[in-house]
């Protein structure tokens, strides 16, 4: 058996594939079948005089998505897609289909998401997919050339890392459990033992939020570093972000095209990026008309309208510590404000990452922790930290699915990993 991806090197055999049934179009004594396999589409053509009667009439019969096996000869053809055609002579369905339900004509939303599980079949959502895991891997490239080493954080924990009105909340036998928001209290833990660290994995937010930037359970990845600041923890956000759209630009030409996303659009994200303090974000909006109390944190309007005064990606820096979480060190400058960051990706498309350094006293973090209302006894390990060895340290975290969609201009999350939740969505 041949993949479809590597047929034009095997040209003037006979080779067996296996796939779906993609496409059939009729020419009267010839019929052309897209087969696809998950690495490409081929066609194969079938011509009646030189087939069984038997085997013609199996090539018009079978359903679209039917599974099946074509054995014949390889053949150049320039005007084919990835230049080569198979020509049938053998034809064995594996399982007939029929009454495919997505059809070439128009669905709606729902109907395709009710259906995410065939849905992802069509190759503009399969072009997605295979983005994504290319994304993924030029993170872990970057990061693991760096030095930083890959912890996993647990998925179970017992406390909010980013704040309680967003957890969602499940058993751990006797006592109350909550999937974790983010792993970030825990790389702080690891940078103790292994300085540089990143956790890679799922986070939940029981958001009651229904936008096209918000999931229910999304991936992130989170570099910790220890002995590092502001300026660092920003330029190791700059270099991943531009290797990450550089490595995808390179390796997803096809898959960019499929999309319908023009390279150009992100040939201009090179380092440094564009700064602007919480101060004068504020000022730039209310020049476009959008009014924001100092100390609210920036909803997504207001990221919308920063994100695309800049062609490239946006740190806005230095927020009031009150809209953030109670881990952020304050600005010795400004105790007021915290040395926190977030990354507004352009076109609109808003933050795809957020970090700050962190605070490293037990009396100022202990402070934070009782102003916020968390019980410092829930977290004593946390404290304890800051007890043992303290350094200064600074992290972030970049969502994969934001940046996703921005890399590829998509309208919504939702196509940008397989099985997404969503606020009104836990099925399939
Ligand atoms: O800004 P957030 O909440 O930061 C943290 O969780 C920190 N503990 C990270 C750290 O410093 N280690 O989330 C980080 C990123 C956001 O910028 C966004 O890209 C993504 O995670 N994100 C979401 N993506 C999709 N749906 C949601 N509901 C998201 N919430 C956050
Ligand atoms: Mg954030």
């Amino acid at each position: 058996m041949v993949r479809i991806r590597e047929l034009s090197a095997a040209a003037g055999q006979v080779v067996s594939v296996a796939g779906w049934l993609h496409h059939r179009r009729e020419g009267g004594r010839v019929r052309f079948l897209e087969v696809r396999d998950g690495t490409g589409v081929v066609q194969c053509v079938a011509r009646r005089e030189a087939l069984a009667p038997e085997v013609w009439d199996v090539s018009g019969e079978l359903g679209l998505e039917t599974s099946l096996r074509v054995v014949g000869p390889v053949r150049r053809d320039e005007r084919a897609p990835g230049g080569v055609e198979l020509v049938v002579q053998e034809l064995v369905p594996v399982h007939r289909t029929a009454g495919y339900p997505i059809t070439p004509k128009e669905h709606g939303v729902d109907f395709l998401m009710d259906h995410r599980h065939l849905w992802i079949r069509s190759p503009r959502q399969a072009a997605i997919l295979r983005v994504r895991a290319a994304l993924m891997r030029a993170v872990r490239e970057f990061l693991d050339a760096r030095g930083f080493v890959e912890v996993t954080a647990p998925v179970l924990t017992h406390t909010a890392c980013e704040g309680t009105s967003q957890l969602f909340e499940t058993r751990y036998f006797d006592q109350p459990a909550f999937l974790s928001q983010s792993g970030q209290l825990y790389n702080e833990a690891a940078i103790a033992a292994l300085g540089r660290v990143y956790c890679f994995g799922p986070a939940f937010r029981a958001e009651r939020s229904k936008t096209r930037r918000h999931l229910q359970e999304f991936w992130m990845v989170e570099p910790e570093m220890a002995f590092a600041g502001f300026e660092e923890n920003l330029e190791v956000q700059e270099a991943l972000v531009v290797h990450v759209v550089e490595r995808v630009v390179a390796a997803c030409a096809e898959e960019l095209a499929r999309v319908g996303r023009d390279p150009e659009a992100l040939a201009r994200v090179t380092a440094p990026f564009p700064r602007l303090s919480y101060d004068e974000a504020l000022r730039l909006l209310r020049a476009q008309g959008l009014e924001l109390a100092w100390g609210e944190d920036l909803g997504a309007p207001h990221e919308t309208a920063i994100a695309r005064a800049f062609d490239r990606p946006v740190f806005v820096h230095r927020y009031p510590a009150r809209a953030k979480p109670f881990y952020m060190q304050p600005d010795p400058d400004q105790p007021e404000l915290v040395l926190n960051a977030d990354l507004l990706a352009p076109e609109g498309y808003g933050e795809i990452a957020g970090g700050s350094v962190r605070i490293e006293e037990v009396e100022l973090l202990t402070r934070r922790m009782a102003e916020a209302g968390i019980d410092a006894a829930q977290l004593e390990w946390y404290v304890d930290l800051r007890r043992y060895g303290s350094v200064p340290h600074a992290g972030f975290g970049l969502g994969i699915e934001r940046t996703l969609a921005w890399i590829l201009g998509l309208e919504h999350v939702r196509e940008t990993t397989a099985f997404p939740r969503l606020l009104y969505r836990l099925y399939p």
